[in-house]
């Protein structure tokens, strides 16, 4: 369960929880009343223990009744950077990892003093980093008993005047981080393909968005072959999910997320092995982080309106599944000979990109788990973009920085689309040798009308097999946070 959040204002020493949390650069010193209480030892002990307010350090030190809380948590956040976002990164981790300590040492209430002149921003950070470090996804664990040691309650001790509604924000933001996360963390044979329309069905009437599931008759009929060409070897059906988002005043533009939902892939005919098979239940990632944006843009109520699109469907090996060498008509009109039955995930964008253009998106942003080449390239701390706007482009980059999240532009040039010529169709699916997340990124882009548009290859991102300050081993909800700040900011 989620903690439950309020403000107060005021001196946070005077907070009367089971433990307080704060947090100290290299140049700030203790507050006063703390130090005070502590008759300057706390301070002692710090330097003694080297604890500088370096990011990383978190330290949990007994009260023995000279403040009102049991336990003080401090936590180093490094120095303040001009470099945009990364402050507010700082924030975040320095936070998820107090709030876990302070978990650890037993406290189910908390007090959280945020650092002086904290402003709208860097709270939503600090409320982002402490509830999302305390996600955890037990849907497969057996026994209902709620853990023993869970934080119930943080109050947010702040100055600044918006200081509620910042804290509503980073609640609204992080309960979308941990939508994706949920989805992605739960295994195929629970999110097939009709399984996944229903959950976006729900989301969606929950959050009052309109939704619009297009089944496989749907597809057949409006010619989305490419999605259904994916779809062929599964024994669940594809669906194609649309859920829209409208403001309430006229809306200046529109912008289309589009996520590659596949919900499990095996590679089809061209098999994975068993090893690079073992994860691609995370290789809907990017509808995930779709679905979890659009569940929190309902709630954060953007002033542009907003198009999701999930392309959900499952690439399996079977006597129905498309074959290495076949042609398929995409939704477009395009034909495209399939070099390899496991680049199924720029097949199905092909169309979902086709019908956004046509639903009337002004700007196309799509992820996708897309390439083994985008993590040979730059690993899985960015993710990767690609686009046919430079301006566009930027303008998500520094929305994607602002939120804290590493994203890193690859080149575009025509010669890379010599890679992708077929002698028998239009294009072929597959690229020659090197430059694979290019190739990838340059056959989507034949499909999305010549609307402006940003792919986000999240290969390695999606989820992640180390854990983080505020990121369990697992499901990240990786591009959840830039998505939204890029639509809060677009006017
Ligand atoms: N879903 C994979 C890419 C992937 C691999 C994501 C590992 C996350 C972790 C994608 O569908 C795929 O199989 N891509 C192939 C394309 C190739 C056959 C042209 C790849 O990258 O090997
Ligand atoms: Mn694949
Ligand atoms: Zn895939």
């Amino acid at each position: 369960m989620a903690p439950t959040f309020s403000t107060k204002s005021g001196d946070a020493a005077k907070a009367k929880t089971d433990a307080l949390i704060l947090s100290l650069s290299a140049t700030t010193a203790l507050p006063k009343a703390i130090d005070k209480a502590f008759g300057g030892q706390l301070t002692e002990l710090l330097e003694a223990r080297g604890f500088n307010g370096k990011a990383g350090e978190v330290a949990a030190f007994p009260t023995f009744g000279k403040l009102g809380v049991r336990t003080v948590v401090i936590t180093g956040t490094g120095e303040r950077s001009n470099e945009p976002g990364r402050w507010g990164e700082g924030l975040r981790r320095a936070y998820g990892a107090a709030i876990k300590r302070a978990r650890d040492e037993g406290a189910r209430t908390v007090a959280v003093a945020t650092p002086e002149k904290a402003g709208s921003a860097e709270i939503s950070a600090i409320v982002e980093g402490l509830s999302l470090a305390l996600y955890s996804f037990t849907r497969y664990k057996s026994g209902t008993a709620a853990p023993k040691k869970q934080i119930e309650t943080i109050e947010i001790w702040a100055s600044d005047k918006k200081a509620a509604a910042a804290v509503t924000h980073g609640e609204q933001v992080a309960a979308g981080v941990a939508l994706a996360r949920d989805l992605v963390n739960t295994i195929s044979n629970d999110k097939t393909p009709p399984q996944i329309a229903d959950w976006a069905e729900q989301v969606a009437k929950n959050a009052g968005l309109q939704c619009r599931v297009l089944n496989q008759a749907d597809l057949a009929a409006g010619g989305y072959n490419a999605i259904l060409t994916v779809g062929k070897g599964s024994a669940a059906e594809p669906r194609l999910i649309e859920m829209i988002y409208e403001p309430k005043g006229k809306a200046q533009k529109t912008v289309a997320l589009v996520g590659k939902t596949i919900t499990f892939d095996s590679g089809g005919l061209d098999l994975k092995s068993a090893d690079g098979m073992y994860s691609m239940k995370t290789d809907m990632g990017g509808g995930a982080a779709v679905l979890g944006a659009m569940h929190a843009i309902a709630a954060l109520q953007p002033k542009v309106k907003v198009i999701g699109l999930m392309t959900a469907a499952e690439n399996m090996p079977s006597g129905t599944a498309m074959r290495p060498s076949d042609v398929v008509t995409a939704l477009n009109g395009k034909t495209f000979e399939i070099g390899n039955t496991d680049a199924e995930g720029r097949m199905v964008l092909a169309d979902a990109v086709t019908h956004a253009a046509r639903a009337g998106a002004d700007e196309i942003i799509d992820l996708a788990t897309l390439t083994g080449a985008k993590m040979v390239a730059i690993g899985s701390i960015a993710v990767g973009s690609f686009s046919n706007d430079q301006a566009f482009q930027e303008r998500f980059l520094g929305a994607a920085a602002e939120a804290g999240e590493r994203v890193w532009p690859f080149p575009m040039w025509d010669e890379y689309k010599d890679g992708l010529k077929s002698e028998i169709a239009d294009l072929k699916s597959t690229g020659g040798r090197g430059g694979g997340a290019i190739t990838a990124a340059l056959f989507i882009g034949e499909f999305v009308e010549g609307k402006p548009w940003v792919h986000l290859d999240i290969a390695g991102n999606a989820a992640s097999d180390t854990e983080g300050p505020y990121s369990p081993k697992g499901a990240t909800g990786v591009m959840v946070r830039s998505l939204l700040n890029y639509v809060e900011s677009a006017t």
